[in-house]
């Protein structure tokens, strides 16, 4: 109600004013409101309006009650030239607002859909432009303007505590997927921000750390899924990132911000700072990072001050403010759109539950132990987890839902019994660990640690082995904004380990199956423990409707379809990038303690990338490195083969095609992946192979076949050039490679490639060279 008597009152003003010589955002020109702006209009509306949304305020400022209570921030509005203020709300897995209002009886609570990394493992580009649109949907009708996300670093080490909300190791991976999630929810005319840009890779000391990157690295690895983002979908906004990138805050760097992102790529929106991100008010206005957010006095001062000493420009921020004029005229809120504060929930969790399945990736099924046939009734549920099941990752990420679907409750939905024994012994304990935890919680924003997992005697799980159809073991890992995972968090726990080990035991003895479900925001070990069970199903964190979701997959009424988008190495040091993380900086380091961080420069102060293009299965494919499960890898119910693989070269565009065909008894979808070779790979210290497209079949019946067409550009098969800075496509014969993941390669191509390059911008070059890894 307060937001329509909001829109009115814009409309208001705006009518009003028409008769008036004062200009009218939407009526005059843009150019002629920024003419009548003063110089205070024009501090105000590149700072924001600070924190007050986000702590649930109904700020008022001018006259103007604008925000919606939790939202991150909100742009300043100035009624008397028709500017309203425009609401910017997270996040990746939905709508982040508060869902309870002061004296209010109605609830405002969002759909939480799946993670990030959930997403991009659906491999489903229309897929998650599905999502996207049921996202925005949300957006539009709680009057949010600009949704946070997507979020895109790359995944360079498994324990960066954000993975879940990126998306994976490739960047091609990242930038596709981002960009079918920016074209979904921008269709409900609401916008984006992708970020954080750029090399945001790592949580620690995120606001002080310097990523120490070389060009090249930069432009094939870390920039490459932004740049795709930005020429495919066209965001209104990006997000530039805390850290400092060779020596120069992103958010303060004109190479990053102008040079790069707008004079090649051409990107035509508006910049914003992460939340306080940067130092310098004057050094970002100049960069072109128009919007400081959530904004603070003290840069409206400098500002201010910067003008009046000539150390800004007035074209400058003349500059900037028109790029967030232009963002906000094409807002829900200027447009005075009436939104409904009831978006479809109930149809939104039915796009959760459907789509968190198709990101499911199956890891192991021995002996056809998935799905679970039609004689399996009573199901043993083991690990804390399953009783108290992850929706999604912490901080900004989360979404305030209205409930969370366990797998017990999945399990019972989907006509399952559980004993019930055990399960009141296992809410029992779960309830005191999770108040242990609660009250031993250190730090507000640190994630609750998972309960220490049961100990269980063996004759009582002799008992339930007796008894039970089935096993079902989870495996439950969180993570979150501010704070990387630790080696410890990494690996199985004992407790964990001996569960599964005494679980199996008495399972296999009694002939029946154990099935591991892994309820993870990002990668931990598995080659250590992985030939215990029958079966291990990576559910990620799949959203409110999780239980349900996992239910479906387990019972067979959904064919897990999921691919990983990134590496599980046998071991964490496999990791190229391991080396320079910062991870057991020294013995038992508190890395959220400052006093502790003193004097562990390397990782903290600085990262240095030495892994350079190396990342992922870029490394392990190259180094001929064991993996426990490589990137792209994922089972089906059902089987695929391939046939009649072709390639033709048509005016610089190679056209793929092949004839993938069901062999198996039930309905699934397959993921068709193309790796590109370059000839001389080793000698030239190229990669063996990189992902340069893919696509997903529609759901294939038994005997079914489609044929999967992917195309490449030849200027995608360039490699970056430091020394002439050009991207580079080296003349020969290249070897298209058509996978279901990098080690399963299913049929070999070859095309004649031609010599070209293009030259570029000379930019954002490390202080130091870095010794980097070479093939
Ligand atoms: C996060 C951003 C988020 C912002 C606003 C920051 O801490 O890094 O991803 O959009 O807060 O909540």
């Amino acid at each position: 109600m307060k937001k329509q008597l909001f829109s009115m009152a814009v409309v208001a003003a705006t009518l009003c004013a028409c008769g008036s010589s004062t200009p009218q955002l939407g009526k005059n020109s843009i150019d002629e409101v920024i003419g009548a702006m003063t110089l205070e209009e024009k501090a105000h509306l590149v700072v924001g309006t600070g924190m007050k949304g986000f702590s649930g305020d109904s700020a008022v400022i001018g006259t103007t009650k604008t925000l919606v209570p939790g939202a991150a921030g909100t742009t300043y509005p100035i009624e008397r030239l028709g500017i309203p203020a425009v609401v910017l709300a997270d996040g990746p897995a939905g709508l982040r607002i508060d869902p309870i209002r002061e004296g209010d009886s109605a609830t405002y609570y969002c759909t939480h859909f799946p993670i990030g990394t959930l997403l991009a493992s659906t491999w489903n580009q229309e897929l998650v432009e599905q999502v996207g649109q049921a996202i925005g949907n949300e957006v539009l009708e709680y009057g949010a303007d600009v949704l946070l996300a997507p979020a895109l670093n790359i995944h360079r080490n498994p324990l960066c505590g954000r993975n879940f909300e990126y998306y994976s190791e490739d960047p091609v991976v990242a930038g596709k997927i981002a960009a079918a999630y920016v074209r979904g929810v921008q269709s409900n005319g609401v916008g984006t921000s992708i970020k954080h840009y750029a090399a945001n890779n790592q949580e620690t000391n995120r606001t002080g750390n310097d990523a120490r990157v070389s060009p090249r690295a930069l432009r094939e690895i870390y920039l490459k899924g932004f740049e795709i983002a930005v020429k495919e979908s066209s965001p209104w906004t990006v997000m530039s990132s805390y850290n400092y990138l060779n020596g120069t805050y992103t958010s303060e760097n004109p190479e990053l911000q102008t040079t790069l992102l707008r004079d090649e790529w051409g990107f035509k929106g508006m910049v914003m700072t992460d939340w306080f991100g940067g130092k310098d008010a004057i050094a970002q206005m100049k960069a072109g990072n128009d919007m400081l957010q959530p904004g603070t006095d003290k840069q409206y001062e400098a500002i201010i001050e910067g003008v009046n000493n000539g150390k800004l420009d007035m074209a400058v921020l003349d500059r900037n403010v028109k790029r967030i004029l232009e963002m906000i005229v094409q807002t829900p809120r200027f447009k005075g759109y009436n939104y409904s504060n009831k978006p479809d929930l109930k149809a939104h969790a039915a796009v959760t539950r459907q789509s968190a399945t198709e990101g499911m990736v199956l890891l192991k099924n021995d002996k056809e132990t998935l799905p679970l046939t039609s004689t399996v009734k009573n199901v043993a549920l083991f690990g804390c987890t399953s009783y108290d099941f992850i929706a999604g990752g912490t901080g900004s990420g989360n979404v305030n839902r209205a409930y969370t679907v366990s797998l017990l409750d999945g399990l019972k939905n989907a006509g399952y019994t559980v004993d019930e024994n055990l399960k009141n012994t296992y809410e029992q304990y779960v309830a005191a660990e999770n108040k242990r935890l609660q009250e031993a919680k250190r730090e507000w924003f640190m994630p609750l640690s998972r309960p220490t997992e049961m100990k269980l005697d063996a004759s009582e799980v002799s008992q339930l082995a007796a008894k039970a159809d089935v096993a079902l073991v989870t495996i439950g890992r969180t993570s979150g904004e501010f704070l990387d995972r630790q080696r410890a968090d990494f690996n199985l726990n004992k407790e964990e380990m001996d569960l599964l080990k005494s679980v199996c035991n008495a399972f296999h003895a009694a002939g029946k199956k154990v099935v591991v479900v892994l309820n993870i925001g990002g990668v931990i070990e598995t080659a250590s423990w992985k030939s215990l069970p029958d079966a291990i199903l990576c559910a990620w964190q799949a959203g409110q409707e999780g239980g349900n979701s996992v239910a479906d997959v387990l019972s067979g009424k959904a064919s897990p379809s999921g691919r990983l988008t990134m590496t599980f190495p046998v071991k964490f040091e496999d990791a190229a990038s391991s080396a320079n993380f910062p991870i057991d900086l020294k013995a038992n380091i508190d890395i959220t303690n400052k006093e502790q961080q003193k004097g562990n420069v390397k990782n903290v102060d600085y990262t240095n990338y030495e892994e350079g293009i190396y990342v992922g299965y870029r490394y392990f494919d190259s180094f001929n490195k064991e993996v426990s499960y490589p990137f792209g890898y994922g089972l089906s119910y059902t089987s695929f083969s391939y046939s009649n693989p072709a390639v033709k070269s048509d005016n610089g565009v190679y056209t793929v095609t092949v004839d993938v065909q069901n062999t198996g008894k039930t309905a699934g979808k397959e993921v068709v992946q193309l790796y590109v070779a370059a000839p001389d790979a080793a000698k030239c210290n190229k990669p063996e192979k990189e992902l340069k497209a893919f696509a997903k079949t529609a759901e294939l019946k038994p005997n079914e076949k489609a044929t999967v067409t992917l195309k490449v550009n030849a200027a995608d098969l360039a490699w970056f050039n430091e020394a002439s800075s050009s991207w580079v496509v080296d003349a020969g014969t290249y070897n298209f490679l058509i996978g279901a993941s990098s080690r399963d390669i299913k049929a070999t191509l070859q095309a004649e490639v031609a010599a070209s390059s293009q030259k570029v911008n000379d930019i954002l070059k490390p202080q130091e060279a870095i010794q980097e890894l070479k093939r």
